[in-house]
């Protein structure tokens, strides 16, 4: 009997997560042991989180449900938000679903302003509605007359994979120039040392998303949370599984805020090997994350597939809607990382011979 007719036809539609090439591969592909393969393809951050993070690990017991109200209080004083205000879940990826799922009935529409991170088009289609693409640049606009006829619009500041900030005077006006949703993923937002957090003060129709992944350094053991609304919060509470995220994440979670100086510390190593890489890269766009976007002369599939035979891992944004297929987004790493990348790309991978 063939049961994959039960399947949801919205799966017909959907593109699978594209996480970048796996470590695994690299070393495949270029013959390097997997401890040498260089991963500067997924935007992790090299120097990991705060010990105190680890020991906390090790001092969570695993017996009982994990208890989310340490976190949430902890995230209230990072951000300056009530912890009504706060809702968390097992990384980003999981509140940008669970938003999703709140908002979006089949055949309803979602605006992403692209190039931007794909994650939101593939949750989009998940729950059967319709992506609407518009253009980033020059700005963010929602034409007159469309108002209405999306539930959501996803934004991303500093935009993965470019780079760049999201005005303030440009969220305004989309988020007055919609009766929709309006998230804002602001996953990089320390590297950036600005955030737009303060509007959801203002704004009804406003999320920011924020992750552990990048900054903190947690990116496997998976910690998200975002500031919404009074009445938005309340939903996304009622809807999220009480206990999505382990004990141990929230341990660490609770003991990275608790050492904000080594979080610091890895963003001001990040951020100036960042502007030493792009100091020489002259075609690298400015950027506030940590990572480059680079316009290649060959197509980015062949640069990409050039760097991994060498042992290096970097994101082709050809598979990202909006990029073309001259593009690539290089992880700032470790700066024995970086140069590896810079003499790899530099010597001919990135060029014409
Ligand atoms: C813009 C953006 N949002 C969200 C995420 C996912 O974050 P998390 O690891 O917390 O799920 C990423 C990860 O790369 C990202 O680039």
């Amino acid at each position: 009997m063939d049961y994959a007719h039960n399947l949801r036809p919205a799966l017909i539609d959907v593109s699978p997560d594209d996480a970048g090439f796996d470590p695994r591969d690299v070393a495949e592909a270029s013959g390097i042991p997997l401890e040498n393969v260089i991963q500067l393809g997924r935007n992790e951050n090299p120097f990991g989180p705060s010990p105190r993070a680890l020991e906390a690990v090790l001092d969570a017991g695993a017996n009982r449900y994990p208890d989310r109200s340490q976190f949430v209080r902890a995230i209230s004083s990072y951000t300056g938000f009530p912890e009504e205000n706060v809702i968390a879940g097992a990384g980003l990826d999981e509140l940008i679903a669970s938003l999703c799922r709140l908002f979006l009935d089949p055949k309803d529409r979602a605006l992403v302003f692209i190039p931007t991170y794909p994650y939101y088009e593939l949750q989009i289609r998940l729950c059967g509605a319709l992506p609407i693409h518009r253009p980033l640049f020059p700005a963010p606009a929602i034409p007159e007359g469309m108002s209405g006829d999306h539930k959501l619009a996803f934004l991303c500041s500093p935009n993965n994979p470019t780079g760049d900030l999201l005005g303030e005077e440009a969220l305004r006006a989309v988020l007055e120039s919609t009766e929709g949703v309006v998230f804002l993923d602001e996953a990089y937002a320390e590297f950036a040392g600005m955030s737009l957090i303060d509007l959801v003060l203002e704004h009804e129709n406003l999320v920011v998303g924020r992750t552990l992944s990048k900054a903190f350094g947690l990116a496997g053991l998976r910690l998200g949370y975002a500031i919404a609304p009074d009445w938005i919060a309340d939903q996304y509470r009622r809807c999220s599984p009480a206990f999505g995220i382990s004990s141990w994440s929230l341990a660490a979670g609770v003991a990275s805020l608790g050492d904000l100086d080594h979080m610091h510390r890895s963003v001001a190593r990040l951020v100036s090997e960042r502007e030493r890489m792009k100091g020489a890269i002259p075609e690298a766009c400015p950027s506030q994350g940590n990572f480059l976007y680079l316009e290649t002369e060959e197509r980015s599939a062949i640069v990409a597939e050039g760097l991994l035979r060498k042992g290096i891992a970097v994101r082709d944004c050809a598979t990202i809607p909006g990029c073309g297929d001259h593009h690539i987004r290089v992880t700032v790493g470790r700066p024995e990382e970086n140069d590896a990348f810079l003499g790899a790309y530099l010597g001919g991978i990135g060029r014409y011979l």
